[in-house]
């Protein structure tokens, strides 16, 4: 089976996660996953510091900006910025359920105003479509919130989207809880649907749907595909990050680099970073779990841990990080 689409395989969206430097590392692992950023609000993408907040290397592409926001013509003002930067793809927040999110009227609550979240899509498509932009604009949401009835509300929800134009929609397989649970309980607590995507999917047969939810194995994913368009992994990746590799091998073939490999190529980003008077914690935090399962695999993690964010660390931590792994595992 050959899986062609843009969204088979994308990396989820995470907040203080998925920065430049992860994409960075990521991308060495799959060539052919779609990368998000974190979500970053229009107020942020308008007045806050654009190099700080949006710069990414062209290496990192093709990368989703994540949107958070509500008000039409800021999400097309931050839209029309995104593309003009070099984004692929633009994302709608309709899932965050954190309080700070709530209080600006973004993120999952948005699902229950379904207008709104359309005429979003429409200002951005629109100042997209002026400056001859060709970058879609997708959505992220869950299957419901509070106690959003999860066929009827979600089925509305995605008609009211689907009439505005949407052509691909990220779904995370559980609803949110908007008042009593934390963002974290809110990704653990309530329960995965991935029965309600399926059939989110047999009703709107020309979405794009891209199921998400607690899939943190290559091996669930060719069963995902059976009944949808593509499948986005969050905390897996992150954790265990050579899942990428494993993934990319399953579904596009591609030959898995050693994990070795991977950080030899992230010697020169390393470097370049440093150069700038960037530090080896920013990048080093993200390659944490790339030997996770492998013998010695604690050591190099706890030898990184403790040595990454000592003054003068450069890319010598890492390689003694992977030489006390090495000599554990010949002992
Ligand atoms: C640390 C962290 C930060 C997150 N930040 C975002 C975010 O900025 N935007 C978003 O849409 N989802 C965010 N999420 C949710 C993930 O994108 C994803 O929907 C969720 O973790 C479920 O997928 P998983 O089970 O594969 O992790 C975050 C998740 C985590 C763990």
């Amino acid at each position: 089976m050959t899986y062609a689409n843009a969204h088979t395989f994308c990396v989820a969206p995470m907040m203080d996660w998925t920065d430049r430097h992860c994409r960075f590392f990521h991308r060495l692992l799959s060539p052919h996953a779609r990368l998000y950023t974190e979500m970053v609000t229009t107020g942020a993408v308008l007045h806050g510091d654009r190099e700080r907040l949006l710069g990414f290397d062209r290496a990192e592409a093709p990368v989703a900006l994540q949107l958070g926001g509500h008000e039409p013509a800021e999400l097309a003002a931050s839209a029309l910025i995104g593309a003009q930067l070099g984004f692929a793809e633009i994302n709608l927040n309709v899932g965050c359920p954190s309080d700070r999110v709530q209080s600006g009227r973004f993120g999952a609550c948005l699902m229950r105003e379904p207008a709104l979240v359309a005429q979003g899509l429409v200002a951005m498509r629109a100042a997209l479509a002026a400056a001859s932009q060709a970058v879609p604009v997708t959505v992220k949401c869950r299957i419901g919130v509070d106690d959003q009835d999860e066929h009827e509300d979600l089925r509305h929800f995605v008609q009211t989207l689907v009439d505005s134009g949407l052509q691909i929609l990220i779904v995370h397989a559980r609803k949110a809880w908007l008042h009593g649970l934390s963002p974290k309980e809110n990704r653990e607590i309530p329960p995965l649907n991935y029965a309600r995507v399926y059939a989110l999917k047999r009703e709107f047969p020309q979405l794009c749907i891209v199921i998400n939810g607690g899939i943190a194995d290559a091996n669930a994913i060719p069963g995902h595909l059976q009944h949808v368009d593509g499948v986005m992994l969050g905390r897996a990746a992150y954790h265990d990050p050579y899942v990428l590799a494993r993934t990319e091998h399953a579904l596009f073939g591609t030959p898995m680099p050693a994990r070795d490999e991977v950080l030899r190529r992230l010697e020169p980003y390393v470097d370049a970073h440093i150069a700038r008077g960037g530090a080896l914690h920013h990048i080093a935090r993200h390659v944490l779990g790339l030997y996770l399962g492998m013998p010695g695999a604690r050591i190099y993690r706890r030898y990184l841990s403790e040595h990454m964010h000592r003054p003068g660390a450069d890319f010598g931590v890492i390689e003694n990080a992977l030489r006390a792994m090495q000599m554990r595992q010949a002992a």
